[in-house]
């Protein structure tokens, strides 16, 4: 997943210049302590993750090696697709080591360098999350602005999260003019960036599915959708004829399962599914039924495909063009949920996929 976290200098020094406000004054670097934490995998999780699979260690604080940057982590991010590496099944990341730390995206501060172009006081992003302290290597560390945006940001809708949803509605859904969009996980990180995004580049209407009816109105009220419903009230095929009496061009899937099949079943002539995650599924232990109308896509001519956000990264200068000025400007709203201090990382990631989270959820520390 590092990867992901591979963001061009050049790009952020674009997130920078759509920002004005100067929020984070530079905070004087504390001294260090002997030793920090780090939440390592303990053992497979087979099913929801338990607190048993998971420890969080202490440890001695290493000193940087020539290239290499020691780092404080300000804000860690847990993410969905964390899940998948616990397993020890093939997928497009490597699974997390048991007994040692797990990874992630984060910022944080410089606070030890050996590394050319990195000084003590820079804030970086990389990918060794999960942990207080980490020590990493010059080319797995970007530095980013902590005066043009909230260090925060760059994990959610300047970072990973918001290049996931305008390439998957753009590239992957061709999304266009005048399409009918229903996204779900639409108050979360990716959903709601996508139905905003939607509205923003002309959607003739825009729905979403969240799971509980405080998510519903914030997407109604606040985010702009036309219609949203929550998907534990009712059936979603039932629910999402409703909201989109003349079907839909585009369906944005973060959920899988019941929600798939729905989608197809209000697929337009030409629609396109983006599939960019299948949350429902991630715990489960055996395989999940595939949608039961596939056959519609004959009909309907229609079109699924999955998507990597790692595989758009020729997208970043464009998304924080288009992008940038509309969460500066407010146009693009965003809401984090924060969770506070190295100890409650795992309870903040047990939270994403629970759906305790609105928007990015982050932990502070
Ligand atoms: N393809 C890629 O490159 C890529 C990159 C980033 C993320 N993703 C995927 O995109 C999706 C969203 O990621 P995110 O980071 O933005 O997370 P998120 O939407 O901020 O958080 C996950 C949300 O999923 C919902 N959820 C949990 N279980 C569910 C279920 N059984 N049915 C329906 N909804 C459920 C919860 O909201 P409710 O309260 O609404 O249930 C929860 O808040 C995930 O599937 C993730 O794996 C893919």
């Amino acid at each position: 997943m590092l990867d992901i976290l591979k963001y061009s200098a050049a790009w952020l020094f674009q997130v920078m210049k759509h920002f004005e406000e100067r929020l984070h004054p530079m905070p004087d670097t504390p001294a260090l302590p002997a030793t920090g934490r780090a939440w390592h995998l303990a053992s497979r999780p087979v099913g929801w993750p338990k607190p048993e699979d998971f420890a969080l260690v202490e440890a001695e604080i290493p000193t940087p090696g020539e290239g290499q940057v020691l780092v404080r982590n300000t804000y860690l991010s847990v993410d969905p697709y964390m899940r998948g590496r616990m397993s020890d099944a093939k997928s497009y990341a490597a699974p997390y080591a048991l007994g040692e730390a797990m990874q992630g995206g984060a910022v944080g501060e410089v606070v030890a360098s050996r590394a050319e172009g990195l000084a003590v006081g820079d804030h970086v992003l990389h990918g060794l999350g999960w942990r207080e302290y980490a020590l990493v290597d010059a080319e797995g560390a970007v530095t980013v602005d902590a005066q043009a945006a909230p260090l925060s940001a760059y994990l959610g809708v300047l970072g990973m999260t918001g290049l996931t949803a305008y390439a998957g509605l753009l590239r992957t859904a061709a999304f266009k003019e005048g399409d009918t969009v229903f996204v779900s996980g639409a108050a979360g990180a990716v959903g709601s960036q996508v139905g905003q995004l939607a509205k923003l580049k002309g959607a003739a209407r825009v729905i979403g599915s969240a799971g509980s009816d405080e998510k519903v109105a914030l997407l109604l009220e606040e985010y702009g959708f036309d219609a949203a419903f929550n998907y534990k009230s009712g059936p979603v095929g039932r629910q999402l004829r409703e909201a989109a009496p003349d079907g839909i061009d585009v369906y944005f899937d973060n959920v899988g399962g019941e929600h798939l099949e729905a989608a197809i079943g209000s697929l337009n002539r030409g629609g396109r599914i983006a599939v960019c995650g299948m949350i429902s599924v991630y715990n489960n232990t055996e395989p999940a039924p595939g949608p039961r109308n596939l056959a519609r896509l004959i009909q309907t001519r229609g079109r699924i495909e999955g998507f990597l956000v790692g595989d758009h990264y020729d997208l970043q200068p464009e998304f924080v063009r288009e992008v940038g000025p509309w969460v500066a400007s407010g146009e693009l709203k965003y809401r984090e949920t924060v969770a506070e201090g190295i100890e409650n990382t795992l309870e903040a990631f047990l939270g994403v996929l629970r759906g305790d989270n609105t928007g990015k959820m982050v932990v502070k520390l």
